[in-house]
């Protein structure tokens, strides 16, 4: 890896065929568990873990009751991303419901403005290809070239000291022509399956984590500088490499945010980085799922998975995706501190 330039890193709009393994369009033919009211129907499933599931049997109609909230909380610390189809939500409810899975949603910094948000919800990001004006966003739009990073493979919020655990997308309005996919990549069960020489030196490995680094791999012609009050807006955060996952599982917390390995040039660190985000993402670890119709709703925990979505082209049909967002408040949730970075370096 000789120069940042040769950093750059872009993915296709991919769609899976049916066939291919790992690809969720699960229209009842997978198997299933029923636990109580719910009816789980896992995505992957190994030996040593599983990943994702579809859900049924939630009533969003009503205000989701306690009880309902410990046993999907429970299904997401096991399966890490969790599929609810037609649910019906509107941004109201859909914000309810994150409330009630942490004390505290992100806040969203409106880089562009909230006058020019067409959700304009500060517990919302927007994260569709709609303009104000109806139209879609083009190549030439900074938000166009923003959008760009959300494909590379990451976990949302990792640049923040106090990171997030949940995230919670919601489609609205028609299906999309022209890929709409998210996909995900189970990290704990990658991690499991790395050589124990290689889990030796990553152990106390600390990174940092930057949003302006992913920006500017996925669109270095825009993001080489990014603007001074983006940059006010987003510094960088530290945090450890090996974690432990809610369900006990040790995990690699990474993202394309990650910049730097502490201690390490940025050579050095992008290479191992990204020979772990390779790891992470082969197709054995790895599912993707279609959005399939309004009120289509996914939620995954960014501590122990990774995910992308698929860069909008110009062929793209509109994509009116919102995602509400969950901090962390556990043990893990803060970082590695000033203090802790000095010593690790
Ligand atoms: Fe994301």
């Amino acid at each position: 890896m000789a120069s940042l330039t040769n950093l750059t890193r872009t993915y296709e709009n991919t769609c899976p065929a049916p066939s291919d393994a790992g690809t969720l369009r699960i229209r009842g033919a997978a198997a299933e568990v029923q636990e109580g009211s719910l009816i789980i129907k896992p995505v992957l499933v190994s030996e040593n873990s599983q990943f994702g599931a579809e859900v049924h049997g939630v009533d969003w109609s009503r205000a989701i009751s306690a009880h309902v909230v410990k046993q999907l909380v429970e299904l997401q610390d096991k399966y890490a991303v969790l599929i609810f189809r037609k649910t019906g939500l509107d941004n109201a409810r859909h914000i309810a419901f994150a409330q009630q899975l942490g004390k505290e949603l992100e806040v969203n910094p409106f880089f562009y403005g909230k006058q020019n948000d067409r959700v304009g919800e500060p517990s919302l990001w927007d994260v569709g290809n709609i303009n104000l004006d109806g139209s879609l966003v083009q190549p030439d739009q900074r938000r166009w070239q923003h959008s760009l990073g959300n494909a590379l493979w990451h976990t949302d919020s990792s640049y923040h000291q106090q990171r997030s655990k949940y995230s919670l997308l919601l489609s609205h309005g028609n299906p999309v022509k022209g890929g709409s996919w998210t996909h995900f990549a189970d990290t704990r069960r990658a991690y499991a399956d790395l050589p124990q020489a290689k889990m030796e030196e990553l152990e106390d490995l600390v990174i940092e984590h930057d949003l302006w680094h992913s920006r500017k791999l996925a669109s270095p012609e825009t993001y080489s500088n990014p603007l001074p009050h983006e940059l006010a807006l987003k510094p960088p955060a530290y945090h450890r490499l090996v974690q432990t996952a809610p369900d006990g599982r040790k995990t690699l917390y990474l993202a394309a945010h990650a910049k730097l390995v502490l201690g390490r040039s940025l050579e050095e660190s992008q290479r191992l980085i990204w020979e772990l985000i390779e790891h992470c993402t082969q197709p054995k670890y790895v599912f993707s799922m279609e959005w399939l119709d309004a009120g289509d709703m996914v939620w995954w925990d960014n501590r122990q998975s990774m995910h992308r979505a698929n860069p909008y082209t110009t062929s793209m049909t509109a994509r009116d995706v919102r995602r509400a967002t969950v901090i962390d408040d556990g043990p893990l949730a803060y970082g590695v501190i000033e203090q802790e970075r000095n010593a690790a370096i």
